[in-house]
């Protein structure tokens, strides 16, 4: 049967660097406390762009990287929780801006899992044999929902654009797991855009991220593991196999706790959070972008990507690169 090999990765950060001495003049806060509870140093944050143009942006260096056409993509899935508008999607954008006139495109909400949900149907299409090649696109402009006085959460999100050129392949995405607890969904908010109809006398509102910190973080270094060993086991591939855990750049004490369970040393997780943030939905396939760069992966190399975050949701991969 065939499956889904990354062919070609991109990223796109804007240029505007914040520093944590930056958001000290802002809410209260210092560079000790964010980078000792969160290892992040700064962030980008948008002043012109939005997701679609950081989306396509980085989706451009994706098929620049994988020598392929835009005319050759058959669907473009674009995960992200803070679209520019309604609609049309970023997805619908991202095509547009590319001229990628032959690909079905639409959006994928699953937050800061949203690249790993979209591999995954991604990967059902192409083992159904419905399409050949994809571009999968994490992007996300959390600036513009950040309650900018809110410190326990406006120190630690940030934009960016992650992109990955996909091809049907006889190797390449060897297993995946996914999960969702609507229940838990309350600890990790942004209800932006939701209020107000002729009815009911409301005017819409802006809502902006609300988070209970503590609580996603528990839920974080339970879940993480856990989606970890299931994709594993599943197919019967040790930790030790593995050359490089990518997980989602929230905090890097939820990545150390993370490998303290799996037991496996630091240098398999590589981290970029104190550069860049947590971006959202491009936080896994920006760092993946980076190590490809980079020339840390090599063709054979096994790499899990694994992901977490509102919903909640969660899952992770093991690809062979
Ligand atoms: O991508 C989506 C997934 N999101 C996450 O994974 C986030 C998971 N959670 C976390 O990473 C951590 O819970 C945080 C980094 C958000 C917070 O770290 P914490 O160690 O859980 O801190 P806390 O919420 O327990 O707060 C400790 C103290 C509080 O003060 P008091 O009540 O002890 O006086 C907070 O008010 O730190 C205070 N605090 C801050 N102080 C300085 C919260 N934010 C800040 C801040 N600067 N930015």
């Amino acid at each position: 049967m065939m499956t889904s090999r990354i062919i070609g990765t991109g990223s796109y950060a804007p240029e505007h660097i914040v520093t944590n001495e930056d958001l000290a003049n802002v809410v209260d806060t210092s560079d000790e406390w964010i980078r000792s509870r969160t290892g992040i140093g700064q962030r980008r944050i948008a002043l012109e762009e939005g997701t679609s143009r950081m989306a396509a942006e980085a989706a451009r260096r994706a098929l620049e990287d994988a020598g392929m056409d835009a005319l050759e993509l058959d669907i473009i899935l674009a995960a992200t929780s803070s679209p520019d508008y309604c609609f049309p999607s970023c997805a619908c954008e991202v095509q547009a801006a590319l001229g990628a006139e032959h690909a079905v495109a639409y959006d994928i909400s699953a937050a800061c899992s949203g690249f790993l949900f979209a591999l995954s149907t991604v990967q059902a299409f192409i083992q159904a044999g419905i399409y050949r090649n994809a571009l999968i696109v994490g992007a996300d402009c959390l600036s513009k929902l950040t309650d900018w006085s809110d410190r326990g959460t406006c120190v630690l999100f940030a934009d960016a654009a992650g992109a990955a050129v996909v091809q049907a392949s006889e190797s390449g995405l060897v297993h995946m797991v996914m999960g969702s607890d609507g229940v838990k969904g309350p600890v990790l908010t942004c209800t932006a855009r939701t209020e107000g109809n002729f009815l009911n006398g409301k005017t819409p509102e802006l809502g902006y991220i609300y988070m209970n910190g503590q609580e996603v973080f528990k839920f974080a270094v339970k879940k993480v593991p856990e989606c970890v060993n299931q994709v594993l086991e599943h197919s019967k591939t040790s930790l030790d196999e593995v050359k490089y855990f990518v997980l989602h750049q929230a905090n890097y004490r939820i990545v150390e706790a993370a490998a303290k369970r799996l037991k496996q040393p630091m240098e398999k997780f590589p981290m970029n959070m104190e550069r860049y943030g947590n971006t959202s939905a491009a936080s896994v396939p920006l760092l993946l972008d980076e190590l490809n760069r980079e020339g840390k992966i090599q063709k054979g190399d096994k790499i899990v990507l694994a992901g977490f975050g509102a919903g909640l949701t969660w899952g992770a991969s093991l690809l062979e690169w």
